[in-house]
């Protein structure tokens, strides 16, 4: 892995704010919050239990979590799936820092390593992880299908990929330097990246969640 892979390229304004400590706690507390249903139609618990369900479907239980941010979602996972062990990536130093300090309190640390790294580049082996989780990542991560291909390259065949993203028009995502995704269009993105049975639900006018199948020719 390279020393510091946020240096690689100019950073987004999105990007830039996962970097700053209060932006991660502000965002920390929202995810979890009540609130969360305004924006995704889902509460956290309710989110969860759905990413759960999808990497319990995986073939075993080495998983990788994609743009973890503050671990909310991996943590949870880890907290529902017996057995789950995950290797939690993010390009921000402050956000694995929280993350660290969430799974240790939730009493999953051992089971929840983390890595600082770029999903366009996982410093993983190919075939490494028997599922793959990404909850608002694809929208912020620059270059989505390269980040969909990566996953697909450290996903073994059968494995599942879950998560969910924003659809947002590209009048709110611009301004931050994300990509406006729609599902139809994201499930097209799935396909051509290797992933079988790759279904994206909406959940609210503005989010919605995939699960999809790594085939056995990516
Ligand atoms: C909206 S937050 C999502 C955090 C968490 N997964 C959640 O659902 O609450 C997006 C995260 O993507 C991370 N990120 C953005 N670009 C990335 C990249 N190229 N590689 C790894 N992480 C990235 C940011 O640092 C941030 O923590």
């Amino acid at each position: 892995m390279r020393a510091d892979p946020a240096r690689e390229a100019a950073p987004t304004l999105a990007q830039r704010l996962f970097q700053r400590p209060w932006f991660v706690a502000l965002y920390d507390r929202a995810r979890e919050s009540r609130a969360a249903w305004l924006t995704c139609g889902l509460t956290f618990d309710a989110e969860a239990a759905i990413h759960a369900a999808a990497l319990a479907r995986a073939p075993g239980r080495r998983f990788l979590e994609i743009a973890c941010g503050q671990g909310s979602f991996g943590i949870a996972v880890a907290r529902r799936v017996p057995g789950a062990r995950f290797f939690a990536l993010d390009l921000s130093a402050a956000a694995l820092a929280r993350a660290g300090k969430k799974a240790l309190a939730r009493r999953v640390a051992g089971r929840y390593a983390r890595v600082r790294g770029d999903a366009l580049r996982l410093p993983f082996l190919g075939g490494a992880f028997d599922g793959a989780l990404c909850v608002g990542g694809f929208h912020q991560i620059p270059e989505p299908r390269r980040a969909l291909a990566e996953a697909s390259r450290a996903l073994r065949p059968g494995g599942v990929l879950a998560g969910a993203c924003f659809c947002l028009g590209p009048a709110l995502t611009r301004p931050f330097g994300m990509n406006a995704l729609a599902p139809e269009e994201f499930a097209g993105w799935l396909r051509a990246s290797g992933f079988e049975r790759a279904e994206c639900r909406r959940t609210s006018p503005i989010w919605f969640v995939f699960e999809a199948v790594r085939g056995a020719r990516a």
